[in-house]
């Protein structure tokens, strides 16, 4: 969703701005801005589009001068207008505000504020926290923008500047992540650690409730009742090199290729070969209390949450434990019975997913204890949980979510083994599993070389208007997974389905022009699968097979096949991964679509 980047130094502000913005591209936006701080005025340059079309406004319009803020907008009040994006002004030009998050009661403010004279120039919620502002600047930056913040509901990560204070760039956080940057003489601030890559390496993360002020020389954090306080700051190990797309055409592409190391980087360290079990720093959960557990919730949006549904049968499988999955924007608002041997774990790649966050609040609020598996360092939910297990696939840009699954499953695999080696699972059968997990990274290198078979499959349905996935069991997840990258990327309408539940209704869409993705590589319901299978094509409808190589059943049923290595059930998720996600990448470029930036979608989604 929206993104924010505020630089303040001894540099051009609208350089560093604008590549900040770029980096955030990825979360999804559909207008863009910035603001500097010009001798004694503000600089405002803003369109509807991409950041190419800012880019080329100031081209002709330059924004001079060493501090500034700049904003991608994702439209939530108001359309995808000039006049709707950030930053937004007031108090004739004496502040310029930019933000992320929703002002729940902002048509009252609004009202309130016009009755006492505020013009409006926007739709946008925003604008009342830029009115608000104005109205109590009166020599303190922080304090008015703390005495404007009080009247807010709802949430908000905030970069203010104000002529009146060259140099200082303010920022507010509640329920939107705002992180600061420092350097030599020069700070950031931003709402995505990826902005920063590549600038600086020490950040702070903001939390709920707090305050910042930065300017070339120092920084101050405060809380909400006015204290200034301490912060850790941490260090950003990420490489400048997962910023770029390198040799390939597209991130998603790139990540999907990434998917081998992101295995090995996901697994290292937490292999217990001689006690045949996994080995986990951040639970923060002693042995006793994770012997207690006699049910665990699992809780996730989107792909997060496709991973949930694997885990669920993972940990079934290896620790005989009950488990729950569910959507997160669900059972934020449900009640369900939990007693306190509930652990509720959210799936996360982002760690910001407004969803997620609130489910885990709500669970921590029942006294329940919370987990997360979240691949963002220092995100809101790592933060926030009780203990967690962070996923090392790097940075993920592509908006389909692709190299973060793998290593939610991987993780996943490993977590049901720990704890299934506290219960009833064997010293064999706990070295069977590391021995096989092990071997996966390199089986992923031989599954990328479906790569070409892929690629002929794309060719031939790409102009198609409806899909199915099918699968079954370990893959009934796949077949939603598979339908979902299909739908975010090139816009097809696509439907996962159990294989055998497709009888039941779905098989009415079956005929000549809808192709049916069949998930049948061996393995415990592979017969059963077949079957399914024989029923769609009794119906004429195409069947692309996902099955293994020496398969002469399939090889003689399905009308295009693609191999993936043999692996025990449990793994097929992780090699059946890979031909999906590339089918729907091939499809979506046959297609002209924009495959990093699908339409309407945001890569973290802060909104409710
Ligand atoms: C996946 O391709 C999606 N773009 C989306 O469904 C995503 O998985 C979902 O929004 C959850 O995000 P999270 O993992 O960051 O919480």
């Amino acid at each position: 969703m929206c993104g924010i980047v505020g630089y303040t130094g001894r540099r051009e502000a609208e350089p560093i701005l604008l590549e900040g913005l770029a980096r955030l591209e990825y979360r999804g936006y559909d207008s863009a801005g910035i603001a500097t701080v010009t001798g004694a005025h503000l600089c405002v340059r803003k369109t509807a589009g991409r950041i190419a079309a800012l880019s080329k406004l100031l081209t002709k319009q330059p924004a001079p001068g060493t501090a500034g803020i700049s904003h991608t907008r994702w439209a939530t009040h108001g359309g995808a207008t000039d006049l709707n994006a950030h930053p937004h002004v007031a108090g004739d030009g004496a502040v310029a505000v930019v933000h992320n998050g929703v002002i729940e009661n902002y048509a009252v403010l609004k009202k309130q504020l016009e009755a006492d004279g505020c013009k409006f120039r926007s739709q946008t919620d925003t604008e009342v926290i830029a009115h608000l502002i104005a109205r109590h600047l009166n020599g303190d930056l922080v304090e008015a923008v703390r005495n404007a913040v009080r009247h807010l509901k709802g949430t908000y990560g905030l970069a203010v500047i104000s002529p009146h204070f060259p140099g200082q760039i303010v920022g507010a956080r509640l329920g939107s992540p705002l992180v600061l940057g420092l350097g030599e003489n020069e700070a950031y601030l931003a709402s995505d650690p990826s902005a920063l890559v590549g600038y600086t390496e020490r950040v702070i993360y903001l939390h709920d409730h707090q305050l910042c002020t930065v300017d070339p020389e120092r920084w101050d954090i405060f809380s909400a009742d006015q204290r200034k306080v301490s912060a850790q700051v941490h260090k950003l190990d990420w490489d400048p090199g997962d910023a770029d797309k390198g040799d390939f055409e597209h991130f998603m592409l790139k990540e999907i290729y990434e998917q081998p190391e992101v295995l090995e980087r996901a697994l290292a360290g937490r292999l217990d070969e001689a006690e045949a079990t996994g080995h986990f720093g951040g639970l923060n959960l002693d042995p006793q209390q994770l012997r207690q557990i006699e049910r665990i919730v699992l809780t996730a949006c989107g792909t997060s949450f496709h991973a949930a549904l694997i885990g669920e049968s993972l940990f079934e499988q290896f620790a005989r434990i009950p488990v729950e999955v569910e959507y997160a924007s669900e059972f934020r608002y449900r009640n369900p019975p939990l007693d306190r041997n509930t652990v509720v774990i959210g799936i996360t790649q982002s760690g910001e997913t407004a969803d997620t966050l609130a489910a885990l609040r709500e669970s921590k609020r029942k006294g329940l204890r919370t987990l997360a598996l979240c691949n963002v360092v220092g995100s809101t939910i790592a933060r926030e949980a009780d203990g967690g297990v962070y996923l090392h696939a790097g940075p993920e840009i592509g908006v389909a979510s692709t190299k973060a699954f793998t290593a939610q499953v991987a993780v996943l695999a490993l977590l049901a083994l720990y704890l299934g080696r506290m219960r009833h699972l064997s010293y064999g059968a706990g070295k069977r599993i590391i021995d096989e997990l092990k071997a996966m990274p390199n089986i992923l290198r031989q599954t990328l070389e479906c790569h070409r078979q892929v690629k002929v499959a794309a060719e031939k349905y790409h102009h198609v208007t409806n899909m199915l996935y099918l699968g079954r069991q370990y893959l009934y997840p796949m077949a939603l997974e598979g339908a979902l990258k299909l739908k975010e990327i090139s816009y097809i309408h696509a439907e996962g389905y159990p294989a055998a539940e497709m009888k039941h209704g779905p098989i009415a869409l079956v005929d000549e022009d809808t192709p049916s993705v069949f998930l049948a590589p061996h393995g415990a319901v592979y017969e059963k699968v077949m079957s399914n299978l024989e029923e769609i094509k009794a119906r004429g409808g195409p069947v692309i097979a996902v099955a293994c190589q020496d398969d002469e059943h399939v090889e003689a049923k399905a009308d295009d096949i693609i191999h993936v290595p043999n692996v025990p059930d449990y793994l097929q998720p992780l090699v059946v991964a890979v031909p999906l996600q590339l089918l729907a990448y091939h499809i979506a470029l046959l297609r002209g679509c924009d495959i990093d930036k699908p339409r309407n979608l945001a890569k973290s989604v802060t909104v409710e």
